[in-house]
């Protein structure tokens, strides 16, 4: 009987998952697997949601956006029994092994089901950069090409209109794409959740470049960033599956303040999930399908409770507990090359 690996995406949608799912079927098709695509995340395996992957399933997905396979934010360990569902179902469905493409709180399940006996390896995704033992996740690439794009086209109303811009980036405990996007669109300012805001700073440097004889300032904020005194600005109160609040305001809630304090007209524009759709860059179908060659060759060698990674420009297996003990926040040595352009 053929072996089965499974595969299944979770937690947000982020470009290149495709080409991760695309390289694990041709892979495993090529060594004689059989490969079950579960639906939506950890949901699917608590629900037994499947789909059957072949050659004809992965044709032409490699420049797609968001995933075939769905995808959800269901956390096993939020609810009693689900854990016990996953691995009846993973038993039920004959696997050998599954392979969990995800960031930190879908990764960390994995992490859990290994220790608890599930044959798992993992693939990092997200576009916020944050996971740790890989210098790069797939995704991050887009979403900085898409982030540059906007504050390249923000600056020329900003420099129209005499306005100060506010762009409001993704990235939640960890401000990757405010920082890489912001110095690769020349930011006047950048804010991200690794160094709380001081607002009287922030005024007093946009006032020192308009007294130059500057008449506009582009500054990049992460959703996560928060005030020195204050805390996150947050779209609501509930918390999901993980225990994390839906982010979202702090672009607004600075350009309030800052054309209070600073007399400059402001505006603030947010963008959200235009940073994880769409088509991915060539960089991350490349890393993409890099890192499904290797989450499959995992399989093949039963080297179950690791993840891919890519360390410099080589893909190696980390131990999936340590790619998610802790978060990869933003380097202090390319904040500091960046504050040089601040003001
Ligand atoms: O983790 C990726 C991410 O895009 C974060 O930057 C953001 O905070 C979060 O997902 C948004 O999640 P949701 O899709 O649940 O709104």
């Amino acid at each position: 009987m053929a072996k089965k690996v499974g595969a299944l995406t979770g937690g947000g949608d982020c470009p290149g998952l495709n080409s991760v799912i695309r390289a694990v079927v041709r892979y495993a098709l090529k060594e004689g697997y059989e490969v079950v695509g579960i639906k939506n995340g950890w949901k699917g395996l608590i629900e037994c949601a499947t789909m059957g992957l072949n050659l004809e399933s992965v044709s032409g997905i490699l420049p797609k956006g968001g995933t075939i396979l769905g995808t959800s934010r269901t956390n096993p360990y939020k609810k009693e029994g689900d854990v016990e569902k996953v691995k009846k179902n993973f038993k039920k469905l004959g696997l050998d092994a599954l392979i969990v493409i995800g960031g930190e709180d879908t990764l960390g399940v994995a992490s859990k089901l290994y220790k608890e006996g599930l044959n798992v390896v993992g693939a990092p995704k997200t576009i916020d950069n944050d996971l740790s033992c890989t210098d790069v996740t797939f995704g991050f690439d887009t979403a900085i090409n898409i982030a540059t794009e906007a504050i390249d086209r923000l600056h020329t109303t900003a420099e129209s209109h005499h306005r100060i811009m506010v762009v409001e980036v993704m990235g939640r405990h960890a401000g990757w794409i405010a920082i890489e996007s912001g110095i690769a669109g020349g930011a006047d300012i950048i804010l991200i959740p690794e160094i709380p805001i001081d607002i009287n700073e922030v005024c007093e440097l946009l006032k020192k470049r308009h007294s130059r004889g500057k008449s506009f300032s582009i500054i990049v904020v992460a959703e996560g960033a928060k005030f020195k005194e204050g805390d996150l600005v947050k779209q609501e109160e509930k918390l999901d599956a993980f225990g994390h609040i839906r982010l979202g305001g702090i672009g607004h809630a600075l350009g309030d303040i800052i054309e209070k304090k600073t007399g400059f007209e402001t505006r603030v524009t947010v963008l959200g999930y235009l940073q994880r759709g769409g088509t991915p860059t060539a960089f991350d179908r490349v890393l993409g399908t890099r890192f499904g060659i290797k989450a499959m060759e995992l399989v093949l060698k039963k080297d179950y409770g690791k993840m891919a990674a890519l360390q410099g420009n080589e893909v190696k297996a980390v131990p999936l507990e340590d790619a998610v003990k802790e978060l990869k926040t933003v380097d202090m040595e390319l904040y500091n090359i960046a504050k040089i352009f601040f003001g």
